[in-house]
């Protein structure tokens, strides 16, 4: 392990310069991987754009019925049609979503919190990787908590799953987690997302920060950004444009889009931006026009 005294402060993230190793295949950090693994990446970033429309709706795994999700049964038909990645739980999945659809699927495969808990940091891998192949899961989700009490025990699932994942060329998501305490700062994003991507993760999804373009270049794989809390439309359609601006291939956005009262028409006016190159103001116009 490297002394960390003897530290140069200033980095260099070459801003200006696109990533060097992504051959000809559209996902950054993917083209020495083989085809199974090409073809699970596609499935959930567009081989036309690059960027993806990810669902979250897996927050049922550890805060139970949140406010919109009470019934995925009615509200999953309206929506699948409107994004491109379901991220889900496989309790979800088997018993809310039909399944006869052309759409990406990120699994949540660690949990081990709940809400009512001071710590969340402490899970485990609650999916086998079999389990994964027979629900057709595209990209293993495991939550990752640098710093906090579960950092060794989430590092450790992480580890594993991707071990487990290679062997049927399963891509990995890691979540970056932010605790009551933790900041959400480009300082510790940039150490957070890198860390995931160094150890195997094929994408990572982390939180929009000030110098997002920066956590983007020094990570070596497509980020993700994470929704975070409800916001207006109108925010959360500029945060979503920010995100993209900022180099992110995607968004997943859970309550932005479920907790809204147009669902469908909201994650429409994302798509506009994450495909589209729609700016926040377009899109926002797009919404509003879509929920008349
Ligand atoms: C991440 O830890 C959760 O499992 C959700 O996937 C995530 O919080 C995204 O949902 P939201 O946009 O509501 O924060």
């Amino acid at each position: 392990m490297a002394d960390l005294d003897g530290n140069k402060i200033e980095h260099n993230y070459h801003l200006e310069k696109a990533f060097a190793c992504n051959g000809n295949f559209h996902v950054k950090g993917a083209a020495n991987l083989d085809w199974g693994m090409k073809k699970h990446l596609s499935n959930i970033f567009s081989p036309k754009t690059g960027n993806t429309v990810m669902f979250a709706f897996d927050h049922g795994y550890f805060m139970g019925s949140v406010s919109g999700l009470e019934r995925l049964d009615l509200l999953m038909p309206g929506l699948i049609d409107h994004i491109d990645v379901l991220m889900a739980t496989r309790g979800a999945l088997r018993t809310c979503v039909k399944p006869n659809f052309r759409k990406g699927v990120a699994l949540r495969v660690s949990s081990g919190s709940s809400m009512i808990q001071e710590d969340l940091s402490e899970e485990v891998i609650a999916v086998d990787v079999e389990d994964a192949i027979r629900l057709g899961a595209d990209a293993l989700a495991v939550q990752v908590f640098i710093g906090a009490k579960g950092q060794l025990a989430s590092i450790d699932n992480l580890s594993k799953v991707i071990n487990a994942a290679y062997r049927y060329s399963i891509p990995v998501l890691g979540v970056v987690a932010v605790g009551k305490d933790m900041e959400r700062t480009d300082k510790y994003f940039k150490l957070a997302t890198r860390i995931i991507a160094e150890l195997g993760a094929n994408i990572v999804k982390t939180y929009y920060c000030d110098k997002f373009d920066e956590v983007v270049a020094a990570c070596p794989v497509p980020i993700v950004m994470a929704g975070g809390k409800k916001l207006p439309e109108k925010e959360a359609l500029e945060l979503a444009f920010n995100a993209i601006a900022g180099g992110a291939r995607g968004v997943d956005m859970g309550r932005n889009i479920f907790q809204t009262a147009h669902p469908a028409a909201m994650a429409d006016a994302i798509g506009k931006i994450v495909h589209r190159k729609y700016t926040a103001k377009e899109a926002y116009e797009y919404y509003c026009e879509a929920i008349k």
